[in-house]
């Protein structure tokens, strides 16, 4: 189904980039707009600047049919009738977003854009920046814009299908004008009954970081129980299983392990907590900060097994399993896994890691760690494997292959999605993170 509006998306990093490709795929005329004169002809080429699954071929498609085009030119946007805006908020020092890159985006667009577009927000942002937003457009333009909120929930490593039948799509305005653009532009969501859900601004401002807040708590939820499963004997994954069937708790989101990184939850979390605390709701987020701390204690409780099987780590040989924050992505920011083999590495083991895409983003992160591409040759000698992004590939491992290849064989999964059985009848020494078989 096309749809066919003049578009464009400001910001084309992971969010913008491939919703960029995605509503150009769907037959309208997008165009993406970044500062970064490096990935702008990249994008171009059709080379993603990430890896993220089937985003290559979309993006390819979408470039091939004359409905795709990147550029560094603000003036390009003047056709535009909707305009998203979906630059990057990273975390400030302290914890709070730095919204630096939204200003920048206002004004930089402001003079460009036609009377009559519909400006939408997709950043995630502390409640109130779209008032702030909004301010600043019209101050910049000399109209009169009335700025909508679309917060987006895509997941890496499926943020196409995530982009193309999202879960629900959520509309914070009260235009009447921007609320029947917006539908028209997700006509092929809406005719697959994605829910359109509308509501005022600061709602679906807080939508987004709600969401992402309570499916952090979940996951740090799950991990506090899995410290006490493993001091009491008991196993987090029966543990997980048996609550998760009980419909108002679910099972998703219920893995205990190393814990959650990327972009998105640990940023958003503190984000979260920062913003509450600026507009005085600083004490209903406090249970934030624990469910923060329980995630990195996952790190340590990582570390100290470590320890415990090894004794002094000085000189050992270690191999970490994994770099990205999870599988199926390069993205390596704020990696439990990376973050566990530095740690690692600085008690003076000698720490080798595989990753099967994000190799070189850990090697820019942490140039001091080894990395190995051989997932047979990393094997050799190792005196310890740790399990700590769970790509397919791990899994299906041969243990009983790597045992002829190691110096001695423990392996700890960080994740608890090895098959402990088959581990152990090949003769390793296996632990998870509260789970027991
Ligand atoms: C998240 C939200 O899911 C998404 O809606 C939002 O738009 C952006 O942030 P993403 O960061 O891509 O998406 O990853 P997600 O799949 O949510 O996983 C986040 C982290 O939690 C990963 O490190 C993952 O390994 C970890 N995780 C997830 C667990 O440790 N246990 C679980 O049960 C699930």
């Amino acid at each position: 189904m096309t749809t066919g509006m003049q578009v464009s998306v400001v910001g084309c990093g992971y969010l913008g980039a491939v919703l960029a490709a995605v509503l150009a795929e769907q037959g309208n005329q997008v165009i993406g707009l970044d500062v970064d004169d490096a990935k702008v002809p990249q994008l171009n080429s059709g080379i993603p600047p990430f890896f993220e699954p089937e985003f290559e071929s979309v993006l390819q498609r979408s470039l091939a049919t004359g409905n795709l085009s990147f550029t560094t030119d603000p003036t390009k946007l003047s056709a535009s009738e909707i305009v998203f805006i979906c630059v990057g908020t990273p975390q400030l020092d302290g914890g709070a977003a730095d919204l630096s890159q939204l200003w920048r985006a206002a004004d930089a667009i402001a003079p460009y854009l036609s009377e009559t577009a519909v400006v939408v927000g997709r950043s995630t942002v502390p409640v109130g920046t779209a008032a702030k937003l909004e301010q600043r457009l019209n101050q910049k333009s000399g109209h009169n814009f009335q700025l909508a909120w679309n917060p987006e929930f895509l997941r890496e490593g499926h943020a196409i299908n995530d982009t193309r039948l999202p879960d629900r799509i959520v509309i914070g305005s009260n235009d009447i004008n921007a609320i029947s653009k917006i539908k028209e532009i997700y006509q092929p969501q809406l005719a697959n009954q994605v829910p359109f859900l509308v509501m005022d601004v600061p709602t679906a401002e807080l939508v987004k970081v709600s969401a992402n807040a309570f499916l952090a708590t979940k996951i740090s939820f799950i991990n506090a129980i899995s410290e006490v499963a493993d001091i009491a004997g008991a196993d987090i994954v029966a543990l997980a299983e048996a609550i998760g069937l009980d419909p108002r708790i679910g099972n998703k989101f219920l893995a205990a392990g190393v814990g959650f990184g990327g972009g998105c939850l640990p940023k958003d979390i503190r984000a979260f907590i920062a913003s509450s605390q600026e507009i005085g709701a600083g004490e209903a987020m406090q249970f934030l900060v624990e469910v923060d701390r329980i995630n990195l204690r996952q790190r340590d409780r990582v570390v100290r097994l470590a320890k415990s099987q090894l004794g002094d780590l000085t000189g050992k040989k270690v191999v970490v399993l994994g770099a990205a924050f999870k599988p199926n992505s390069d993205d390596v920011r704020d990696s439990p896994a990376l973050d566990v083999a530095n740690a690692i590495h600085q008690l003076g083991a000698r720490v080798f890691v595989h990753d099967p895409k994000a190799i070189e983003n850990a090697r820019a992160r942490f140039p001091e760690l080894n990395y190995e591409r051989d997932l047979t040759e990393i094997f050799k000698d190792a005196e310890l494997v740790l399990h700590l992004t769970e790509w397919q590939q791990y899994r299906e491992l041969d243990p009983a292959m790597l045992l002829t290849k190691v110096a001695n064989p423990v392996i700890i999964d960080g994740r608890n999605v090895l098959d402990f059985a088959k581990w152990r009848a090949a003769g390793w020494q296996i632990t998870g993170m509260g789970k027991r078989d």
